[in-house]
Order: C-alpha cells, then structure tokens, then sequence
C-alpha cells in the first residue's frame, strides 16, 4: 500500500496519531541498524524505536526465541507458572542493584510506573509522592499526573498527592543559579516541598536517572544523594524510573541510577526490555514486593512471548558486553557532538550519556532562546538524508539514542550526516 492511501486510512480511522515530519514516514521493514520506508527509502535509525531497540531491528536471536515461543505456546495468564517468566525474573536480578531481586512484569513502562507508585503506597503507608518537574512517567492519570510536560497535561485530570520539585537542569536552572555555587538547590528544594505542601510523610520520590522526554536532562553528580537522602528522611522510598535508562543504556553500568551512587527501593524499567515486543517490569526488594503480592492481576502480564523476546535480548547484551560497549559508544558521540557544537552556535547544549545523548538548539547562546524552527527543520532536513533522530524537550531538543548493539562506524555514519544536515538549517538560521 502506498503511503497517501495509509495515512488517508489512518487519518480516518486512528486517533492519537502522532509524528515529527511534515508528512510522516511509513516504515515497512528493519534489519539490525536500518529501516526502510513504504517507498523503499532507506534511514540508519538513531532513535532506535523510542528507545526500544536494544538488539537493533529484528536481531535473528531474538526473532528466533519469538518464532519458537509462538510455535509452542502464545499465551498463559499468569495465573500458571511459566518458565521464560521464572527464568527472565532470575536474569533481571543479576543485573540490577542486589537489593532488588522480585519482579512484576507488565507491557507498558506505565503500567510499570504504576505499580512502582501502587507497591510504595501499600508499603510506607503514606499516599503522597515527589516528582520532578519535567518528568515524563507514563500516559494513564497518574501517569500523566506524574509526568510535568507541557503536552502531556493536557487531559487535565490529576490524581491528589503529587508534588514537583523542580527538574536538575544546570543548562536552564529553574532557580538561574549557577552549578557548583547552588549547593544543589534543585534537591533541597525538596526538603522545603515535603514541608510546607505534603502531611510531611511520604510515600516515595520518583525521578529518572536522565530525563528522556524533557531532552535527555542530565543531573549534577550529587543530586541524587541529597535528594533522596532528604525523601528518605521523611519516609519516602525512592523509586528510579529507569523505563529509559536501564539495560546498559548510559553506558559503563546496566541501570542508569548506578551512575549516581543511590540504590533504589523501586525501579520501572520498559523500553529496551524485549527488542520491541511489550514487556515492562517493576523490580523491587523481597521486604517491598511481599506487600502487594497477590492483589495486581492483569490479563497479558509476563507474556510468554515477550518474555522469550526478552530473554534472547538479555542474552545478547551480556554477551555484547553492552554498559562497557555503550561506554565506548557514548565516548564517540560526545566527542562528535562537541565538535558539531564548536562549528555550529545554534547548539547551545550537548548532554546525556551513552545511547542517550541529544543537542539543543537555540538562537543566541548568550540569551538561550530556543531555536524550534531550525529544530523542525533538522528533523526534515535529517529525514531527507535517510537519518532518523527523535524529538526532545520543548520542541528545541533532539534526542540521539541508537540501539545499543550500534557501531563505531554507524555513528560516525550518522555524525556526517548531522554535520550536513545542521550546516543546512545554520545557513537558514543566518
Ligand atoms: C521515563 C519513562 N517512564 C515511563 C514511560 C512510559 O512508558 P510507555 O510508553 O511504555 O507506557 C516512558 C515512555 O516514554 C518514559 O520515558
């Protein structure tokens, strides 16, 4: 089928449709780093499916375990033990930090979300939680009264008892404070957040290692050791939203929280799970999990499918050497990166870590007003060149987060097309 007739059928009988060009792109087909379009339209994929495509598209082993797995047995609720179920919560203990051990897996990074927030509550026994400005947590109503992002709030609808604390970006300090004079005030804003708007007893502080949707905001190096010290002293348990950050992800550990020297009470992980089949989980400690055993059933959790998907997607990044792999991988696209941003003033920032890197554009670095048409038009102008990035932030970021099994040489592939593709939209900004 032809590109106009899909979208014609998608604008007639879809809704919540969503795309970054000016016309969308229909991919049809993926192999390892690529993806090629309805038209034949070849695109080296740097956005890695949102994240999701740890082992690239359609890695044989993981298409392999999913073949198998659907040829034996689609689907079992999880009322019965399943093996790939057993076996996959084992490996996830491995690689997490070793006070996290039991696992409830779920399809969706929100529906990890949730429960994170669900098993807090029950625990502590305390109903108010900490977010962060900037956040992006999910799409259900906590999810989106979670997530403080302007495009995400639209619906309104607020569950009671979550506070934001504002969001540790140094670029653009909410506070216009400069980072290390600020003696981090972003995290003892929480202090003050706790006391004067919650009972002064709360039930956790969620955050991202790295905030992916708000443009890969990366933290200063003590933030998280003050604020969750300061959430802990009021009761709270400090859950890692780690849907985009784990699996090796930000390079050298496989969770992202790993780099900030706090060891979660709870973690949310999705995304890279299953190399894009629907798999999310919440891992948490024995003393935790045993509180709300039992009470959450959902109908596709732990899918035998997705969980063989995940399972081979597991078994590739540990023999890939994945956290010391995206290290070297992180290394390159810095270096890449700052050299883009000595060539070209409309890039005001670089940050992230890993396969998790991204730019911002702005007009002027003195006044850092952001530069979105030219962002619009990089996303054409990197569409047109057979590169696919993702959005990020306000409409002023862009978001670089290839798969993890990705190359040295697809990233210098992507880094010249980048170069071509910004001096384009430099010129026009002139
Ligand atoms: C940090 C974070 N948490 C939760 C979610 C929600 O995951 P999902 O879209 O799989 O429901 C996302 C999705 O982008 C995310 O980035």
């Amino acid at each position: 089928m032809d590109i106009d007739t899909i979208l014609e059928k998608q604008e007639k009988y879809m809704w919540g449709t969503w795309n970054y060009y000016q016309k969308p792109i229909s991919i049809a087909r993926g192999e390892g780093l690529y993806v090629w379009d309805t038209d034949g339209k070849k695109y080296l994929d740097m956005f890695g499916g949102m994240l999701t495509l740890s082992t690239g598209h359609c890695h044989p082993r993981v298409v392999e375990a999913i073949k198998e797995q659907v040829d034996k047995l689609i689907f079992a609720p999880s009322l019965y033990a399943h093996e790939n179920a057993a076996v996959y919560a084992e490996m996830l203990a491995e690689i997490t930090p070793p006070n996290l051990s039991k696992t409830y897996f779920a399809l969706s990074g929100t529906e990890a979300v949730e429960n994170t927030i669900k098993v807090a509550k029950a625990y502590t026994g305390a109903q108010e939680v900490i977010a962060l400005r900037g956040a992006y947590h999910g799409l259900t109503a906590l999810g989106m009264t979670l997530t403080a992002h302007p495009g995400f709030r639209w619906w309104g609808t607020n569950v009671a008892g979550v506070k934001h604390a504002v969001q540790p970006n140094c670029y653009r300090c909410a506070f216009h404070l400069t980072y290390p004079e600020c003696d981090i005030a972003c995290a003892r804003d929480i202090e003050e957040i706790i006391l004067k708007t919650t009972s002064g007893r709360i039930a956790a502080f969620i955050a991202e290692p790295i905030a992916g949707v708000s443009g890969l905001i990366t933290p200063p190096p003590e933030y998280f050791e003050v604020a969750v010290a300061i959430a802990r002293k009021y009761g709270g348990l400090f859950i890692a939203d780690e849907v985009q950050t784990m699996f090796g992800r930000t390079g050298k550990y496989w969770s992202g929280s790993q780099h900030w020297g706090v060891e979660p009470d709870i973690m949310a992980v999705g995304k890279s799970t299953a190399s894009g089949m629907p798999l999310s989980a919440t891992i948490t400690t024995p003393e935790i999990a045993d509180k709300l055993s039992g009470s959450i059933v959902s109908t596709f959790q732990a899918h035998p499918v997705s969980v063989a998907a995940a399972i081979a997607t597991l078994e590739v990044l540990k023999e890939e050497n994945t956290p010391a792999h995206v290290a070297e991988i992180g290394a390159q696209i810095h270096e890449g990166f700052e050299t883009l941003m000595d060539k070209y003033p409309l890039i005001g920032n670089v940050r992230g870590m890993g396969c998790m890197q991204g730019l911002e554009f702005v007009k002027d670095r003195e006044t850092k007003e952001p530069a979105k048409e030219e962002m619009s038009a990089l996303f054409e102008a990197t569409r047109q060149r057979g590169l696919l990035i993702g959005s990020g932030g306000t409409g002023n970021a862009f978001r670089f987060t290839p798969p993890l099994v990705t190359q040295k040489e697809h990233v210098a592939e992507a880094l010249v097309v980048l170069d071509h593709a910004i001096a384009e939209v430099q010129e026009m900004a002139m």
